[in-house]
């Protein structure tokens, strides 16, 4: 396999030399990135998804009309690959056959298609941009061994993304798997564990909006070595651990890959999140934002198997708190969790654990309190341990255990993980100068951990200023990680600082995992898709 990706890049560092220069109206543009680049270009766009009265045909006309003119818009002109979120474009009435991305269809023009999909693709053509959307796919039931009952319609609708190539045509096609909710929408019999290799030396992975709190197909697709990953989102963003651009640069941070997040935006029910997140090297550029907005972000990618290339961040203006109170946020069920107060003295160094059962979590905090205090209203902090079950709004259940260090805006604990409102006046009375949380987790592969922080204007940290170590620990019986999280420079707006994870759920109580049976053949076919795309080159 890597004899075969070696030749493949050469022969594309040659095409490019050949192909690059001119658009299609005699201008010179940059060049499309090549295979040697330590960089590429993206660009992710938020949309607004704020409900209006229109006919659902006239909704996707007027939603199509403005991807159209985004993709060929002349800041878009620079990206390799444009990105649209989830559930922007059109809907189960205007939905649109999907071509199966084997065939290597252009449907720009193709009248089997619906415009959503044959527009985009004559769109990516003339700029010739890779394009992901998503949208609702009609297809014919059944397909291949599905023997559940086909509606009566004889079709299928799946939440689907759609990547198209700078040619326009259909490279990769995957159905959402996790839904949330979705009543009316079709999953695949298994996770589609799907990617696509382009021009410019970067294989993407992509899912959808909750798969992110998945291991399948997600982490999957990190498992086979896929490094970069395209996320269309419409999140409904949740404190103190689940907002949009905090789970998305924990997300990439953890599986140190690229994340390319496209988020819908209408802050009254809690979406928006946009935004390039680098691995480790955290966010390029992240926006929430408390208005409904249409907004392309644009930025130069550093290739993961580049660790040296050049980074050049783009600082969103971030809003104030009480602007940010008109984004609507839902509040995770932290009732059941173990929590200590953070203690109301000053310039102390305190060392404290807190235990879920035989879960503990030790925190040494270095902080400052305000002893006079002109407001009423100020966070007060809990330190908080959890390892058990959630619902996620009742779609799915999921058991999390994590450690952490949270707001409340009262000493009443309903008011732990809520914010102050748009009208209210508060004080910053604590500064963190310094925090380290460590906890030990099963280095296993049904759990998945991630740093995570956000603060009271919904906007994650910069990762230069925390530190996140894991390493094995000695002496257990099962394989464990010590995991330390360190914020490392002094804030006094900090919502949540945490260590948290998913921990996955095996399939059958008989103690063989999902793992260990469906997952090596699931592994195996993207390991054969890889090796079938590299043929095709
Ligand atoms: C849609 O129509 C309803 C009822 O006629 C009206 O109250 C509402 O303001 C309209 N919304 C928009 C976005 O035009
Ligand atoms: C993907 O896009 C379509 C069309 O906008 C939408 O109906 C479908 O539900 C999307 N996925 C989700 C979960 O919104
Ligand atoms: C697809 O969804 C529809 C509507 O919920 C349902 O009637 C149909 O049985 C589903 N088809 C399959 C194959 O699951
Ligand atoms: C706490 O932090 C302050 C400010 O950074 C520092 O001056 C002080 O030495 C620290 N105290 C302890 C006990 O580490
Ligand atoms: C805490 O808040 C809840 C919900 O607002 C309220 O029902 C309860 O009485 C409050 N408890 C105290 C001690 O104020
Ligand atoms: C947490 O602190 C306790 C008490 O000092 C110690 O025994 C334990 O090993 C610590 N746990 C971790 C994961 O460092």
């Amino acid at each position: 396999m890597m004899g075969t990706d070696g030749v493949r890049k050469n022969l594309f560092c040659i095409l490019m030399l050949l192909l690059c220069g001119f658009n299609g109206f005699g201008h010179w543009v940059k060049a499309a990135s090549s295979p040697s680049d330590p960089h590429y270009w993206a660009g992710v766009v938020e949309f607004s998804s704020a409900p209006t009265n229109e006919t659902a045909e006239a909704s996707t006309a007027r939603r199509l009309a403005e991807y159209l003119s985004i993709i060929a818009s002349s800041a878009a002109i620079d990206t390799d690959v444009l990105v649209f979120p989830e559930g922007t474009l059109n809907s189960h009435a205007t939905a649109s056959f999907v071509p199966n991305p084997a065939d290597k269809i252009a449907p720009c023009n193709n009248l089997q298609y619906e415009p959503v999909v044959r527009d985009v693709s004559c769109a990516a053509r003339n700029a010739k941009k890779y394009v992901l959307i998503n949208l609702t796919e009609k297809a014919r039931c059944p397909e291949g061994s599905d023997t559940r009952p086909c509606a009566p319609n004889g079709l299928y609708h799946f939440n689907t993304n759609v990547a198209f190539d700078r040619n326009g045509i259909v490279v990769s096609r995957y159905r959402k798997f996790n839904l949330f909710g979705e009543a009316g929408t079709n999953t695949t019999v298994y996770p589609e564990i799907v990617s696509f290799e382009t021009d410019f030396g970067v294989r993407f992975g992509h899912f959808i909006c909750f798969d992110l709190m998945f291991n399948e197909p997600a982490l999957e697709l990190v498992n086979v070595g896929i490094t970069d990953f395209i996320f269309p989102t419409m999140w409904f963003s949740e404190l103190p651990f689940l907002t949009a651009a905090q789970i998305q640069q924990g997300w990439a941070f953890s599986n140190n890959v690229n994340l390319l997040a496209a988020g819908a935006s209408f802050p009254p029910i809690g979406s928006t999140g946009t935004g390039i997140y680098s691995g480790r090297r955290g966010a390029i550029t992240t926006a929430m934002h408390h208005e409904a907005q249409t907004k392309l972000y644009v930025a130069r990618v550093p290739k993961i198997q580049f660790p040296d290339a050049t980074i050049t961040k783009i600082p969103q203006p971030t809003g104030t708190p009480s602007q940010m109170a008109k984004l609507f946020l839902k509040r995770d069920q932290i009732d059941k969790y173990v929590t200590k107060d953070l203690p109301w003295s000053s310039n102390t160094q305190l060392i404290d654990s807190v235990c879920y059962g035989s879960f503990c979590c030790n925190f040494t905090i270095n902080y400052t309190v305000k002893q006079v205090l002109a407001n009423q209203n100020y966070y007060r902090y809990k330190l908080a341990a959890y390892d058990a079950g959630r619902t996620f709004d009742g779609f799915a259940n999921g058991h999390i255990t994590t450690c952490a260090i949270f707001a409340c805006s009262s000493a009443n604990y309903t008011d732990c993980s809520q914010r102050f409102g748009e009208a209210a006046q508060y004080e910053e009375a604590v500064t963190f100068n310094a925090i380290t949380i460590v906890a030990k987790f099963p280095d296993r592969w049904d759990t998945f951990v991630l740093p995570n922080n956000v603060d009271t204007s919904i906007v994650p940290l910069d990762v230069s200023e925390t530190e996140y170590s894991v390493v094995p620990s000695t002496g257990d019986s099962k394989p464990h990680n010590i995991i330390t999280y360190k914020l490392i420079n002094p804030r006094s707006n900090l919502f949540t600082f945490a260590i948290w994870s998913r921990v996955f759920d095996p399939i059958s109580s008989d103690g063989v995992s999902l793992f260990g049976t469906v997952s090596p053949l699931v592994l195996i076919g993207a390991i054969w898709s890889v090796v079938a795309s590299s043929w095709r080159f």
